[in-house]
């Protein structure tokens, strides 16, 4: 079969959906590829790049004659007049906001799959081009907020002066609010982050930020997605995000409901009260912005010097880098759907994933698809009732260990030979100290640090080894073993260290 890949047609559009790497990634699942000249340029991707890599370019025609169009934006009146029907168009298509194109699409009589519509589980993960999108897009709005910010990210001490860190507060920690935290820690700011979504926080943390808490009932999340407050919950948040966007210099908004206008998070009199030459990038900006004052694709100074940032198309302004992960989400989804490796689209609606992105085939609608169960979180058992708190746990007291070992020790020393009792008593002293020195080490360093000490084991080699010479069977075999564990123990700890280590190590090095 063969896959066209046209020019965008979309003014200002800057993506290609496959770059010349991932072209070649479809010509190896058996497929030829035609690349429309010219459609890559915006993406740092001429038509040289893709014939250096062996990919066919054409005109649209040839593109537009193929048996799959892989393409990044929904196909228009005139394309769609250009496909033949049978063909198979692979785009983004929001089906659940545009129900005229899934009628159009289907009396095309073409089969039409959404890239925007991959099923949240985590099979489909690699193929979800909006996650791709929004990750870039975080990133880019920091980039952004930096470029509007007069000053630096990063705290310093020089000799005109001490700089404080810019503090960012980012809302919603999806994709794009985790990659924004990323960025600008990375850039060296201090990061506070806010979700409705409480089983986010531990994400939040790990990403190096500080997990803003409200005193208000949540749910955790059983599809991932957030739901729309309460008025209790709207009531106890707006006082916290008023105070974090006051003390805030950044306030980066990725609020979005699914299905619904994005909520309005920050009020007029909360961005009349931040600083002058403070910064808000409105993510949400394309679904109404979480900010009342955002104008989509727009960069507003207000009287008092904030500007809020709406641009709606910030993955765009990264083209070769969001090109490149676009085009690789759909050779995931053409490598599922080529299972042979022929070059011939298989559509196997029992697939969950394929079923979930046909919007269209056989020149019937196919939307909306039946509902898949996403596994974004464990679903809260709704109907169990809570368990009993477990009663609390009685400590033992220790001293019947501690008066049963002094009486060992009492007999050990009194009836054993010398010099077995000095030795016990050595051995119970490392016993003590070894307890409390390493039961203070942090439990991340419990294996590098037991895997250096294992090399003690060296004082049990060369113990053993003169117990070799010892005219005794049994003793010359008791230190054999002891000789080949040890040995184990000391080349095992070694080999553990080298390949922590090895984590740490930069692929090049
Ligand atoms: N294939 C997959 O498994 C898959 C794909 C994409 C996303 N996900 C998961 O789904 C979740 C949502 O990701 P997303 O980036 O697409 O989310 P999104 O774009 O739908 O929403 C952005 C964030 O805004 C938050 N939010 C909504 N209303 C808010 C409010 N009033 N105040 C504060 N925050 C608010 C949401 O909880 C969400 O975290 C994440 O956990 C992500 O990892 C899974």
């Amino acid at each position: 079969m063969r896959i066209g890949v046209p020019r965008e047609s979309r003014a200002g559009e800057t993506l290609v959906a496959a770059t010349a790497q991932t072209a070649g990634r479809l010509a190896k699942l058996g497929y030829d590829v035609v690349v429309e000249s010219g459609a890559g340029v915006a993406a740092s991707q001429p038509d040289e790049v893709y014939a250096d890599a062996g990919i066919a370019v054409g005109s649209g025609e040839d593109v537009w004659a193929s048996d799959v169009v892989i393409k990044v934006n929904a196909p228009t009146d005139e394309e769609l007049a250009r496909l033949r029907r049978g063909a198979t168009v692979v785009s983004l298509m929001a089906p659940a906001r545009s129900p005229e194109l899934v009628e159009r699409l289907a009396a095309a009589g073409v089969t039409a799959l959404a890239m925007d519509a991959v099923p949240r589980i985590s099979r489909a993960q690699s193929m979800d081009v909006l996650s791709s999108m929004a990750n870039v897009a975080g990133y880019r709005a920091v980039v952004e907020a930096a470029h509007a910010f007069g000053r630096q990210f990063t705290g310093q001490v020089t000799a005109a002066g001490k700089i404080p860190p810019a503090r960012v507060f980012v809302v919603g920690a999806g994709v794009a609010g985790l990659a924004a935290i990323g960025a600008a820690g990375a850039m060296g700011a201090v990061v506070r982050a806010f979700d409705v979504r409480p089983e986010v926080a531990e994400q939040v943390e790990s990403m190096g930020a500080e997990f803003v808490t409200v005193d208000m009932a949540t749910e955790v999340s059983a599809d991932g997605y957030a739901k729309e407050m309460t008025a209790e919950q709207e009531q106890a948040t707006a006082a916290m995000y008023d105070e974090e966007a006051r003390a805030a210099d950044i306030v980066i908004t990725t609020a979005l409901i699914p299905g619904r206008p994005a909520p309005r998070l920050l009020t007029e009199e909360t961005v009349a009260g931040m600083r002058p030459g403070s910064v808000i990038v409105d993510m949400a900006a394309a679904n109404g912005g979480n900010v009342p004052l955002t104008v989509a694709d727009q960069e507003v100074v207000t009287e008092g010097g904030v500007h809020i940032l709406g641009y709606t198309d910030l993955a765009g302004q990264l083209p070769a880098q969001t090109s490149q992960l676009f085009g690789t989400n759909i050779v995931n989804l053409l490598t599922l759907m080529t299972p042979e490796k022929d070059g011939v689209l298989t559509l196997d609606l029992d697939d969950v994933v394929v079923r979930g992105i046909t919007v269209a085939h056989e020149g019937a609608s196919m939307w909306p698809p039946p509902p898949v169960q996403v596994s974004a979180a464990p679903k809260p058992a709704a109907t169990a009732a809570p368990p009993e708190p477990a009663p609390p746990k009685r400590k033992r007291p220790m001293w019947p260990v501690f008066a049963a070992v002094s009486v060992l020790l009492f007999v050990v020393a009194s009836t054993a030979p010398d010099p077995l009792p000095e030795h016990f008593f050595v051995l119970t002293l490392a016993i003590v100290i070894g307890y409390y020195v390493i039961g203070h080490v942090h439990h991340a360093l419990h294996t590098p640090l037991m895997s250096v000490t294992n090399a003690i084991s060296g004082i049990i080699v060369v113990g053993a080894m003169l117990q070799l010479g010892v005219d005794d069977t049994a003793v010359r075999a008791l230190a054999f073993v002891a000789v080949l564990l040890a040995s184990i123990n000391v080349f095992g700890g070694f080999a553990v260290t080298r390949r922590m280590l090895g984590m740490f190590r930069k692929a090049d090095q």
